[in-house]
């Protein structure tokens, strides 16, 4: 079974070529091309993305993109996955219709995929993964802070989210307020230094609440207050600078450790699974590690490698992949910038 996937739910435009095939009962999948154009630095200038902006790359992006795959993958391609949402709605709309013209024009079967369970999905990439369940998730990006219950693929229970900014957000924003660029969150890891203290007394928003949602807009407004009170001299040197980086990285690890580990406590799960850009972030990582050992869980951690904790379409194959396992035929697929993933 070969999949197409398009994935443009928000500024990378990625396609993905993958095989997926059944050994003793397991489903592997193999990747024969993959493709991210990233328009990260036509955004830049912009301190975010713009949605239209990043619609019309997208147009311009997708027949290149195919050609390239295509070429690369050298396969006749059996289906062919799009994402539906959730998402920035113009995006997703150019990715569906270029998605339906071209399963028109090949002829073929063509279903609608989740980001958010694709991002969760792409732990099955290059892994391999048993006795998971129940499984918590934690999906941390741009767009979204979700606690999901999941107790097999397909099922799922979000059990608490952000109510305001997503963790990514509360990344990009306070690195704007630093004036570090975009996108906030590799810049800041790459500047924070754990091995320091910043002592900036950040706020934990929401920790000890007894629920498992998340808020993060009361920590951005922490870090601008403290930009304002430093004399210039100060919030432009490196030494402030990296003292606000390390304490803004450490506040969001704290409160998405704490909560998660919370759940996982209450569901008794086998499993903990990060996924979106946030868990490219390996102090992240390395801390939910350690939590896990000193907390004494039985709880194993699975987080995809870096360059698949990002957009890309290689997640949304496999969660393709597994929708077309459901047997739904899909005739009109239509943009959801609100979908959910407890409502496929
Ligand atoms: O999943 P993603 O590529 O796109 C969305 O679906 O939103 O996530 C992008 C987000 C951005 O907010 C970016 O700052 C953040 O992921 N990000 C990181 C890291 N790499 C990307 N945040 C913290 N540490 C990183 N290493
Ligand atoms: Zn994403």
């Amino acid at each position: 079974m070969i999949i197409l996937a398009i994935e443009t739910s928000c500024d990378d435009t990625c396609i993905s070529i993958v095989e997926a095939e059944k050994d003793k009962g397991k489903t592997k999948f193999k990747v024969l091309s993959n493709i991210v154009s990233s328009q990260v630095k036509l955004h830049a200038k912009y301190g975010g993305v713009y949605p239209t902006l990043a619609k019309r790359e997208h147009q311009k992006n997708l027949p290149i993109i195919l050609k390239r795959s295509l070429k690369e993958a050298k396969q006749k391609i059996d289906i062919i996955a799009v994402t539906a949402g959730p998402g920035l709605e113009p995006c997703l709309w150019t990715g569906i219709n270029f998605a339906q013209d071209l399963a028109k024009k090949l002829r073929k079967l063509i279903v609608a995929t989740n980001h958010i369970e694709a991002h969760i999905l792409a732990n099955f990439i290059n892994k391999e993964v048993k006795n998971i369940f129940p499984a918590i998730c934690l999906v941390v990006s741009g767009g979204h802070t979700q606690l999901i219950l999941m107790k097999g693929i397909g099922k799922y229970k979000i059990l608490g989210e952000t109510r305001d900014d997503a963790a990514g957000e509360c990344f990009d924003k306070t690195a704007r307020i630093l004036g570090l660029g975009y996108p906030g969150g590799p810049i800041i890891s790459k500047i924070a230094d754990p091995s320091i203290k910043g002592n900036l007394k950040l706020p934990r928003p929401m920790i000890f609440q007894k629920n498992y949602d998340f808020s993060f807009s009361g920590l951005k407004t922490a870090v601008l207050y403290d930009f304002k009170s430093r004399s210039d001299k100060v919030k432009h040197s490196k030494k402030y600078i990296q003292k606000m980086a390390t304490d803004i990285q450490q506040a969001i690890i704290d409160v998405l450790i704490y909560k998660t580990l919370k759940a996982a406590k209450d569901f008794k799960a086998k499993s903990i699974i990060l996924g979106g850009g946030v868990a490219a972030n390996k102090e992240l990582k390395e801390q939910f590690q350690s939590a896990i050992v000193k907390q004494e869980l039985k709880t194993n951690l699975l987080v995809p490698e870096p360059r698949l904790c990002t957009d890309n379409a290689l997640m949304a194959a496999v969660a393709g992949y597994f929708q077309w396992l459901k047997g739904k035929k899909w005739k009109k697929i239509e943009a959801n910038a609100n979908l959910r993933i407890d409502e496929n």
